[in-house]
């Protein structure tokens, strides 16, 4: 199947964002043509799509493949990442750009370097902005014409991320004048500081005091800030892996007073806690922000339900869990130095975990089949927001003629036992291994390219395409 003959997709379920109907569906080259009944079959590739069901790829629009942290690096690349997020059905995501040259060009010139020679889904980058002065205020702009309509601040990771509420106020300021979305990681990092500094001096060194130096309110409190930000400046903003239940009631708080503000979860703050840092493997669970408590996952279940929260994301940034141990990577021996760097201090626990291609199949058993969120706001927040937000749609995140063809079949029968060995990610353990699933994607295409068939890979490095993004929707 290489593209060359069109496509016909018969007989498949169409699930949207806000329809599910029976259909065929004609691929052409790397667009969908036509989504319709009784398309003439002459000259086409025939797939029988009874039984199974269509749903546009996924859009993660928060990844960091590649990126050093604690002096490793996580675990999956821009190759292995892309590849683990298409056999879960993913087929765009947005990596976040470190700012560790002197400027923004130089900082997306070096990670387009490692990204294109290796990217097998299609790609685009959010940019960070992690230190402030005149220069980096004056580039803020160009962002646009690169096609980054995108920022991330951080009132956390002091010293090394965070810049000050002013420096964010001027930041948005410019953003909003040129249709640039600001993201905000949000927590208090001079509480954190402080508690951090503390436990270690009581030698409360295990994992579970990551979660206990970062508390939730600090989370609320710098959601509302940003909150409150977005207000003053007008710009707006999307509050990234949004953790806790109280952020979810700032979130409401904004909105209903018409503030341009927004939301993502991750999969992790919905499924897992604070117990699970307190296991005796409890490294393989941290991350900033941290797991919270079984409130704070059923709020944010009930944020995505009710269109308080518009997006889920991962945050996928892999680390090995022991990676004095290689594991074999398509037949080749790696091992990766990850969370047993912090075997004696959680403050070296490289923070990140997998989740790229956990995502849809994971949400799919266990928010749809348990009738927490809809079909359709499955696809809605997995899908079709995430790409409304950051100005790619309806070229991904839809099923509609003239989009990218980037369409994957599930089979929403399909049951199998979850964890590292079925998801692809470069890393020696998964987070939800053991859980039993029902639906998974089958057949995966990108711009009419089919890259998966069933356990079969048959995409390749170097065939996802930067993605120039405009700016995009407030939802
Ligand atoms: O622990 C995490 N989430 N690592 C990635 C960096 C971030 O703040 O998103
Ligand atoms: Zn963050
Ligand atoms: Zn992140």
């Amino acid at each position: 199947m290489n593209g060359s003959r069109p496509i016909l997709i018969r007989n498949v379920d169409v699930l949207t964002a806000s329809e599910k109907f029976r259909a065929d569906i004609l691929v052409v080259g790397e667009k969908i043509h036509t989504i319709g009944v009784d398309i003439p079959t002459e000259n086409c590739e025939i797939i029988d799509g009874s039984g199974l069901t269509a749903m546009p790829g996924g859009v993660d629009v928060h990844t960091h493949f590649d990126l050093p942290m604690f002096g490793t690096v996580s675990s999956d690349d821009h190759y292995t990442g892309h590849k683990a997020a298409a056999f879960g059905g993913t087929t765009t995501v947005i990596d976040f750009v470190p700012l560790d040259k002197p400027t923004l060009e130089e900082s997306i010139a070096a990670w387009r370097e490692k990204a294109d020679p290796k990217a097998a889904i299609d790609f685009s980058f959010h940019m960070n902005i992690s230190r402030w002065n005149e220069t980096i205020a004056r580039e803020i702009p160009r962002l646009v014409d690169w096609g980054i309509p995108s920022i991330k601040v951080f009132t956390a990771y002091n010293n090394r991320l965070r810049i000050s509420d002013g420096e964010i106020f001027s930041a948005m300021r410019i953003a909003k004048e040129y249709g640039i979305l600001t993201m905000l990681h949000a927590e208090n990092g001079d509480v954190i500081e402080t508690l951090v500094q503390e436990a270690l001096s009581q030698g409360k060194t295990t994992p579970e005091w990551h979660a206990h130096t970062r508390p939730s309110w600090g989370a609320v409190e710098a959601t509302l800030r940003g909150i409150a930000l977005a207000a003053q400046s007008g710009a707006p903003l999307y509050i990234v892996h949004m953790n806790a239940g109280g952020e979810v009631d700032q979130l409401a708080y904004g909105r209903e007073k018409g503030v341009p503000v927004m939301g993502e979860t991750c999969p992790q703050y919905l499924f897992f806690t604070v117990e699970h840092l307190r296991r005796p493997d409890g490294a393989k669970w941290v991350c900033s922000p941290p797991m919270r408590t079984p409130e704070d996952n059923e709020r944010l279940w009930q944020g995505l339900a009710q269109g308080i929260l518009q997006t889920v994301g991962t945050d996928h940034c892999p680390f090995f869990y022991d990676g004095t141990r290689p594991i074999l990577y398509e037949g080749k021996p790696i091992a990766i130095p990850g969370k047993e760097l912090g075997k004696d201090d959680f403050t070296k626990i490289p923070n990140g975990l997998p989740g790229v291609g956990d995502r849809l199949p994971i949400l799919w058993t266990y928010g749809v089949r348990t009738g927490k969120i809809s079909e359709n706001q499955f696809v809605a927040l997995n899908c079709t927001n995430p790409a409304k937000i950051f100005g790619l749609y309806p070229q991904k995140g839809a099923l509609l003629p003239g989009s990218d063809a980037d369409i994957v079949l599930w089979d929403l029968n399909k049951k199998l036992t979850y964890g590292v060995a079925v998801a692809q990610h470069r890393t020696d353990y998964n987070l939800y291994e053991g859980w039993e699933l029902v639906g998974y994607p089958v057949k995966v295409f990108l711009r009419g390219q089919l890259i998966v068939d069933g356990d079969q890979w048959l995409g390749k490095a170097g065939q996802g395409r930067f993605l120039k993004r405009t700016p995009g929707t407030v939802l």
